[in-house]
């Protein structure tokens, strides 16, 4: 009875939810553990096996700094961008497309879901440009050169609706390339945010290594649960949002300017955090509104 109860109970979110269109950022802190990983695969055949249309997008960055530290590559980040040399951005696409990208459709397959494996330049998906930022260092303005980072100049999701409406679940790595064929290493969230609004989808996912957004970095306990755009806007313009973090809340800014309906940043540690955050009414990690 009480399995069953559970079922009823989150009957009206299936039915909200049947038919939509769910991007899932998977970061790389929520994958250390292949059983962990295989876990959340599950929870995403769920969504879909109820009707939900999935696209997974991944990180890699604990893998890619090992691998780059085993090269005898020193990891080096600007707000949580990782700077990326020639060296940085072949170990970049060995572990996003040829190990983690491989390892996440595999265990898809394994569990009976009909994954695709690309990466952000198959297709035409997102035409990259090189990216530049802007920091104060010691009261001037100064241009970094990250390297090979770049940023989305264009998204063109028309492989990714022919993947989906023919019930493929597409897996996307965060490489792409400029319109002569340059590869740029991108950040894996600020490319879910534009492809969740490039494909109109209902929900943006973010899985990390923490609760959620939190008002403290250094407190656990400090989750926030709820928050709209303008205030999350208004903590990001005021620097309480660090490290890879950052980029993360930028994403979900896009997306929901883009007509996302909600975003949600959750616990991909932690067992069952998409179906307690999608099926229940309390949620888990924080949950992003217009
Ligand atoms: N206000 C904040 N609330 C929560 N986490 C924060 C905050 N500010 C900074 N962080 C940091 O952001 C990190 C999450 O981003 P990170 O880029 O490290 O992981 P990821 O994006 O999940 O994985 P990947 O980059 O491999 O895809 C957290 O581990 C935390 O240290
Ligand atoms: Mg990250």
């Amino acid at each position: 009875m009480e399995d069953v109860k559970v079922l009823v109970e989150a009957l009206p979110y299936i039915k909200e939810f049947h038919g939509s269109t769910m991007v899932i950022k998977f970061g790389g802190h929520a994958m250390v553990n292949e059983e962990i990983m295989e876990k959340t695969i599950k929870d995403i055949l769920l969504l879909y096996f109820v009707g939900i249309k999935p696209i997974v997008i991944h990180g890699g960055g604990p893998e890619i700094s090992e691998k780059m530290e085993k090269f005898g590559l020193k990891p080096k980040f600007v707000d949580g961008l990782r700077v990326t040399d020639r060296d940085t951005l072949e170990v970049v696409e060995m572990v996003l497309d040829g190990k983690i990208n491989s390892k996440i459709v595999s265990t898809f397959i394994k569990n009976g879901g009909k994954a695709v494996g690309i990466s952000a330049k198959d297709g035409l998906l997102v035409v990259a440009k090189k990216k530049t930022i802007k920091k104060k260092v010691g009261g001037e303005e100064v241009e970094l050169d990250l390297g090979f980072v770049g940023e989305s100049e264009m998204v063109n999701p028309d492989i990714l609706k022919i993947l989906v409406d023919n019930k493929f679940i597409p897996v996307i790595s965060p490489i792409a390339a400029d319109k002569e064929g340059n590869v740029f290493n991108l950040n894996a969230d600020i490319v879910a945010g534009h492809i969740a609004g490039a494909v109109k989808a209902k929900k943006l996912i973010m899985l990390t290594d923490v609760p959620g957004l939190l008002r403290n970095q250094n407190d656990p306990s400090s989750l926030i649960s709820k928050i709209d755009y303008s205030e999350l806007e208004k903590m990001l313009e005021e620097g309480k949002v660090k490290g890879g973090m950052i980029p993360k809340v930028e994403s979900v800014l896009i997306a929901l300017k883009e007509g996302v309906e909600k975003a949600h940043i959750i616990d991909g540690s932690k067992e069952h955090s998409i179906l307690i955050e999608l099926f229940t009414k309390e949620g888990i990690g924080t949950m992003v509104t217009k």
